[in-house]
C-alpha cells in the first residue's frame, strides 16, 4: 500500500483527510509505553515521506521493581505490563485529545513492537494492540524494536540528509547501521560479547552503584577525572565491531588491585573509555561509506559524555549530526509509532496471526 493510498484510506475512514493517526505499543524489555502519532504530508526533498507529530507518548518504568533484582526478571516484566496496561493506554489517548469509544475510530492503525525483545513481554503489547486493532476494525502493524530506534530520527528531524549512519547502543544491542533510505538498512558492525549498556549495568553493579547502571556511572562520573586510569579500549581495530567484555574484566582488575581508588575515577575512566571506541569506530564508518550524516539510537544514547563527543567529532569530519531527546532514545512507543507509518504506507497491515519473534533481526538489504 502506498503513502498516498494510505492517507486516502485514513480520509474514508473519517479521519483528518491529510493525515494518518497511529497509536503505538511498546512492551519489548521494562518499560510499558503508548503513543499516539500522526504522519502528515512531508515537503518533496524529505528524508521520509510524511511530518511525524508526537501527540502523547506515555512511558512507565517498572526500574523500581526490577532493580531489587539487580537486573530485569523476564517473568516479572510480563505481568508489570499486563498490569499497566489500560491505564497507559487511556492516559496516551487522552493526552492526544482522542476518545476511546469514538466512531469513526480515533486512530488509523494499531501498531505494536513484535521484536526482538523479551517474549513474554512482547506478547503483552501485541495482543493488546491486536485487540483494539480488531474492535475498532483498523489494521494492525507489527513493528521491529531495532527499526523503532532508527525512526527516533525522523521524528526529530524528517529532513535529515541519507544515507545517514546510525549507532544504536542499547542494554541489549549495540551496533552501526547504515540507513540509505527508509527500509534499506546496512549492518556495518555490532558486539562480539556485551552490549555497551551491558557493560555499564555490569561495571556499576561490581561498584556497588545499583541498577540500571548506565545513568548511574554517567552520574558519578561527572565527579571524577576521566584521565585517572587508562582502561583497554577494546577491538580498536579496523573493524567497525565491538568488544565490551575485556574492558569490563580491565575495571574488576584494577579495582581488585588498587581497592582504595575512588569510584569517581574508575567511572569516568570506563566511560571514556567505551565512548572513545563508541565514537571513534562510528565516524569512521560513516566516513568509509560516504554517509552525510551520523545519529545516535537506544538507551545508552542518553550518556552525557557519549552525546557531547559523538557532536564534536561529528562536526569536525563535516557530518550533521542528530542526537534525538533522551526520551526519544531510551525504549519508546513514538518511535514504535512512527515506523509503524512508514511501515503501513510501505507493507500494508500486518497479519493478525502473527506473532512474537524475541530474536527478530532487522531487514537488511
Ligand atoms: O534502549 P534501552 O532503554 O533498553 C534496551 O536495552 O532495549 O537501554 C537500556 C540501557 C541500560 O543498559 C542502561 O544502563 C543504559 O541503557 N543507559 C545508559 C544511560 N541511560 C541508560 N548508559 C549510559 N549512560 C546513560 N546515561
Ligand atoms: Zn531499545
Amino acid at each position: 500500500m502506498s503513502q498516498q493510498s494510505t492517507l486516502e484510506s485514513a480520509a474514508e475512514n473519517g479521519s483528518n483527510g491529510d493525515t494518518v493517526t497511529i497509536m503505538a505499543i511498546e512492551t519489548s524489555c521494562d518499560e510499558t509505553s503508548v503513543s499516539v502519532v500522526t504522519a502528515s504530508p512531508a515537503p518533496d526533498g524529505s528524508a521520509v515521506p510524511f511530518v511525524l507529530d508526537v501527540r502523547s507518548n506515555v512511558v512507565s518504568s517498572q526500574i523500581d521493581i526490577h532493580a531489587a533484582f539487580g537486573g530485569v526478571v523476564p517473568e516479572v516484566a510480563s505481568r508489570a505490563h499486563l498490569e499497566m496496561m489500560e491505564a497507559v493506554t487511556a492516559q496516551a489517548m487522552d493526552e492526544a485529545g482522542l476518545t476511546m469509544g469514538a466512531e469513526p475510530p480515533a486512530v488509523d492503525a494499531v501498531a505494536a513492537t513484535c521484536g526482538p525483545g523479551l517474549v513474554g513481554a512482547l506478547l503483552v503489547g501485541v495482543s493488546a494492540a491486536k485487540g483494539m486493532a480488531l474492535a475498532w476494525d483498523v489494521p494492525y502493524v507489527g513493528v521491529n524494536h531495532m527499526e523503532g530506534h532508527l525512526f527516533a530520527t525522523f521524528l526529530e528531524r524528517p529532513s535529515i540528509e541519507l544515507p545517514m549512519v546510525v549507532l544504536l547502543v542499547s542494554g541489549g544491542h549495540t551496533m552501526i547501521v547504515e540507513v540509505s533510505a527508509p527500509g534499506r538498512y546496512r549492518y556495518l558492525g555490532s558486539t562480539i560479547d556485551d552490549a555497551a549498556g551491558e557493560a555499564f549495568d555490569k561495571v556499576a553493579r561490581y561498584l556497588g552503584l545499583g541498577y540500571p547502571g548506565g545513568p548511574l556511572i554517567d552520574r558519578l562520573a561527572r565527579e571524577g577525572d576521566r584521565k585517572a586510569i587508562d582502561f583497554p579500549r577494546g577491538l580498536m581495530d579496523d573493524s567497525f565491531d565491538f568488544s565490551f567484555s575485556g574492558m569490563k574484566t580491565a575495571v574488576v582488575n584494577y579495582v581488585r588491585r588498587y581497592p582504595d581508588v575512588s569510584n569517581a575515577d574508575v567511572a569516568a575512566s570506563f566511560q571514556e573509555a567505551v565512548v572513545d571506541v563508541l565514537v571513534t569506530k562510528t565516524i569512521r564508518a560513516a566516513l568509509s561509506v560516504g554517509a552525510k550524516s551520523v545519529c545516535l539510537g537506544g538507551g545508552v544514547a542518553a550518556n552525557s559524555r557519549l552525546r557531547e563527543r559523538f557532536a564534536e567529532e561529528a562536526g569536525e569530519a563535516g557530518l550533521e549530526s542528530l542526537i534525538p531527546d533522551r526520551s526519544f532514545c531510551t525504549d519508546n512507543a513514538a518511535m514504535i509509532a512512527a515506523a509503524a507509518h512508514w511501515r503501513l504506507a510501505a507493507d500494508g497491515p500486518s497479519p493478525l496471526d502473527g506473532g512474537a519473534d524475541p530474536s527478530l533481526l532487522l531487514p537488511t538489504t
